[in-house]
């Protein structure tokens, strides 16, 4: 799969996303080591600190299947700026893959392209 492929999964993602509070809409495609891809969208809730972001709503579903490795990321948002993860879903995909490729769009579809290593590096661990 392309990157453009796996960024218009992560597209198509975000018009699952319930971000009534926000009205930010984010969608993220995972591709794992073996070629699956698992999709997901932010998912908010009225206690706001409960919610949860794309990006970790695609890995807890790779996780929960069995898939431990990813290779890439794509992660789109309408926005006027990329949509790079937060802080705390760094931290969640590093703790799996910290090489892995991390691809952030803006409005559009344009992307950047980083390694996660990059974008956390040092990540805790023990
Ligand atoms: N959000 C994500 O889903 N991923 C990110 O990388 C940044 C933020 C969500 C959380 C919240 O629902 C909304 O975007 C605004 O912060």
């Amino acid at each position: 799969m392309t990157d453009r492929e796996l960024m218009s999964r992560a597209r198509e993602a975000s018009l699952n996303s319930y971000s009534p509070y926000s009205r930010f809409a984010v969608g993220a495609a995972l591709e794992c080591e073996d070629g699956t891809i698992y999709t997901g969208c932010n998912i908010e809730n009225a206690a706001l600190g409960d919610t949860i972001c794309a990006e970790r709503t695609a890995c807890v579903k790779a996780v929960s299947e069995g898939k431990r490795s990813f290779r890439r990321i794509a992660i789109y948002a309408d926005s006027e700026n990329w949509c790079t993860p937060c802080g705390s879903c760094r931290q969640f995909l590093a703790e799996f893959s910290p090489e892995m490729e991390v691809l952030c769009a803006k409005a559009g579809g344009r992307y950047v392209s980083y390694k996660l290593s990059e974008l956390l590096p040092c990540n805790f661990n023990f």
